[in-house]
């Protein structure tokens, strides 16, 4: 990973991903950026046509603006909003933006924009990767949750009931543009979502950077600009480095699904109700769970886990309305599942994932274990999930 800074503000940091998903592209990160995407956009070369997707409620606080000021600037852009929401994440709204583009006459000689959350640069990164066999996308991600996580290394895709997720490519964008200012509109919650994937990051490659978001807890919750940067940074470091080695998840890759195969299975049994960084905040306590039950994960951390994401207000214990049984049995449809075994990415300690004996990076469990784990950590929960501000 090389990071460079340009100007006092700007960073840029390149992702080397594998040329058979996209190749490398930059990742720009600086407060204020957005208002600079018309030279970052001319230097990505002859594009003629500006296809800007972007959620309704996005659309209204920030992309509306932005595509006027896109215009001004001379560029042709054509906006496309679809209603907000995890549901909408869906082979539906892929159908109904495709069939608008068309309509609109977006053709091979235009460029997709994905301006939002992380639901919509999953979906408008599918829709960039599929229609007419691909065009190139830019990533604005506006959520913390998209800025550190989902906005870079290339997976695009949908849901579908069987799962989350289950449709979809890999495929990079030619640019990533996280301006953090953006996240002034963000609700408290969604906000708090987003350090779930940043404390992921810390747990499963970077103790040093663990240890400074718990330091940091309080100054980020109130979205103080340094030390948000410094998370921002260093979570696409951590990721760019993992996507740069590993660019399809053959291996280590599979470290950033820590906490994930509980979290997809949480989200599928609540109907997408619940958010997905609530979910990974769950599902990251009950991995670390299985893994101490397994040997495979050092005493204590589980604690340390929980401990960590309760500062940040975050769940770590399944609601009374979601039963440990559908969760348990929701897991099989798992794209870590091998011969319909569910499989798990442990950590070794926090900073650290575990390699298995046999050189995998993820790890068999009972699924008599994971529902044991599962149930008790029902009943404990002291929190609200207030997730209905989400
Ligand atoms: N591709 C990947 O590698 C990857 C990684 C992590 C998560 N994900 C996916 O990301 C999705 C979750 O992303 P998310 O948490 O960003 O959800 P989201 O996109 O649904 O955004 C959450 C809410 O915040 C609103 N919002 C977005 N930006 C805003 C802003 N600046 N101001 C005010 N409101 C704003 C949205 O309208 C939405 O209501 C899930 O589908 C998850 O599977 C993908
Ligand atoms: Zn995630």
């Amino acid at each position: 990973v090389s990071t460079a800074r340009t100007s006092p503000s700007d960073l840029c940091i390149t992702v080397d991903a594998s040329a058979e998903t996209g190749g490398a592209y930059p990742v720009w990160i600086g407060a204020g950026l957005t208002a600079r995407l018309p030279e970052r956009l001319r230097e990505l070369g002859e594009i003629h046509r500006w296809a800007i997707i972007t959620d309704e409620t996005v659309g209204a606080l920030h992309t509306r603006r932005i595509a006027s000021e896109l215009a001004q600037s001379g560029f042709a852009v054509e906006l496309f909003e679809f209603a907000q929401g995890e549901a909408r994440k869906s082979r539906e709204t892929w159908a109904q933006l495709t069939d608008a583009m068309a309509e609109r006459g977006i053709g091979r000689d235009s460029a997709v924009i994905a301006l939002g959350g992380g639901v919509v640069g999953d979906l408008a990164g599918f829709v960039a990767a599929t229609y007419m066999r691909g065009l190139p996308c830019v990533q604005v991600p506006t959520t913390l949750l998209a800025m550190i996580d989902s906005s870079v290394g290339g997976k695009t895709g949908v849901d579908i009931p069987a799962g989350k997720n289950l449709v979809g490519v890999f495929r990079q964008p030619q640019l990533v543009l996280i301006d953090p200012l953006l996240l002034h509109s963000l609700p408290e919650a969604v906000f708090r979502a987003g350090l779930a994937e940043a404390v992921k990051h810390g747990l499963v490659a970077d103790a040093d950077y663990l240890s400074a978001i718990e330091r940091e807890t309080a100054a980020l919750l109130r979205r103080e600009p340094v030390p948000l940067a410094e998370l921002i940074r260093g979570s696409i470091e951590i990721k760019a480095a993992i996507v740069a080695a590993d660019t399809t998840e053959a291996g280590p890759r599979a470290s950033l699904n820590f906490g994930h195969t509980i979290a997809h299975a949480i989200e599928t049994v609540s109907d997408l109700a619940i958010p997905h960084g609530y979910a990974v905040s769950m599902g990251m306590v009950a991995e670390s769970r299985i893994g101490e039950r397994l040997g495979v994960t050092e005493a204590g951390t589980a604690e340390r886990v929980r401990v960590t994401l309760q500062k940040m207000a975050l769940p770590t214990t399944l609601p009374d309305s979601i039963p440990a049984t559908a969760v348990a049995l929701a897991t099989r449809a798992d794209k870590k599942a091998r011969a319909s075994r569910v499989r798990y990415t442990l950590l070794e300690q926090p900073g650290k994932v575990a390699r298995g004996m046999d050189g995998t990076w993820t790890f068999e469990a009972d699924p008599d274990l994971v529902q044991r784990v599962l149930e008790e950590s029902h009943g404990h929960s002291t929190l609200s999930l207030d997730f209905t501000d989400v």
